[in-house]
């Protein structure tokens, strides 16, 4: 059947068809890691609608929403090939109004790790969320293991909020040489490329110790290897449930998570351990 893009809600309504639904939200610029989740959703459900809206409430003043790459056509391609149902990419004066009011707020777990230096990010993105789970009405909705604060955020939104919706995480697609695919990875020269291999080569080094502080002292050291190039934001082990530190006597999974900017492109990674 042939893709159909929907351009506002009105026409998501009528694309709409009978059986279930999936929906993988998406900023554009798809990549391989993109095309895995639309790969996920269309075996579980009858009908995948990808949405591929640029959410200005997720970036800060001094973040790269204007330059964040848009290749829409390209896109379509992607959707079309992976066997997508439906494109949603509304306008942005068609999900907010002048005069909204009301946003979904991520609480204190925004606000730490990756949402302490990002403020605001998280409420963003639960509330650009939200709104396309009440306009596409998924019985399920996948999101990539790769943004780990954002997938439990969302899992904690639905038990919190009660949304009748499955959410399904899917392990992070990687280049050969372990570099974590990205839409900002473009921006990266070969130089740079070069340097951001440290995140990957840094969680692997983590992850092959057993004990909190030996796995945070490992990574450390190969992204301090790295030298200025690497900018790094943060190194954290925390708790997938809370996103708050684990201690040395923490058993469970555990995320190992990194953020760095090489240049002007700021990249994040993770990995998931298992603690005893
Ligand atoms: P975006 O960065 O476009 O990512 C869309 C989805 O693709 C997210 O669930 C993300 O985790 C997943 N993804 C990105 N890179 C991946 C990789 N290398 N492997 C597997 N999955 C990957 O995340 C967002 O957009 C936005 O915040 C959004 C949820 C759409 C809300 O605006």
């Amino acid at each position: 059947m042939d893709l159909i893009v929907a351009r506002n809600r009105e026409d998501l309504v009528k694309a709409r068809r009978a059986g279930t639904v999936a929906l993988v939200p998406t900023m554009g610029a798809l990549h391989e890691g993109h095309r895995s989740l639309i790969r996920q959703a269309r075996v579980r459900a009858d009908q995948v609608v990808v949405s591929i809206f640029v959410n200005p409430l997720q970036f800060g003043p001094s973040e790269d929403f204007s330059r964040y790459p848009r290749t829409f056509d390209a896109d379509l391609d992607v959707c079309r090939a992976e066997g997508a149902g439906v494109v949603f990419h509304p306008a942005a004066e068609d999900m907010y109004a002048p005069d909204r009011q009301v946003a979904v707020s991520a609480g204190a777990m925004g606000g730490v790790v990756e949402g302490a230096f990002r403020p605001g990010h998280f409420d963003g993105v639960l509330t650009v969320v939200l709104k396309l789970f009440n306009l596409v009405q998924p019985d399920l909705a996948v999101f990539g293991q790769k943004d780990a604060q954002q997938l439990a955020l969302i899992r904690r939104m639905v038990a919190d909020l009660d949304l009748p919706i499955a959410i399904l995480g899917a392990p992070t697609v990687r280049e050969p040489d372990g570099l974590a695919l990205s839409s900002r990875n473009r921006y990266l020269s070969d130089d740079d490329r070069r340097v951001a291999l440290a995140l990957s080569r840094a969680l692997r080094a983590g992850a092959a110790r057993l004990a909190p502080a030996e796995i945070r002292a490992a990574a450390r050291e190969v992204l301090d290897e790295a030298g200025p190039a690497l900018d790094v934001d943060y190194l954290a082990l925390v708790d997938p449930a809370t996103f708050t530190e684990v201690n040395e006597t923490y058993a469970g999974p555990a995320v190992l998570a990194v953020a760095a900017r090489v240049g002007a492109t700021r990249l994040i990674d993770n990995v998931t351990l298992t603690l005893n």
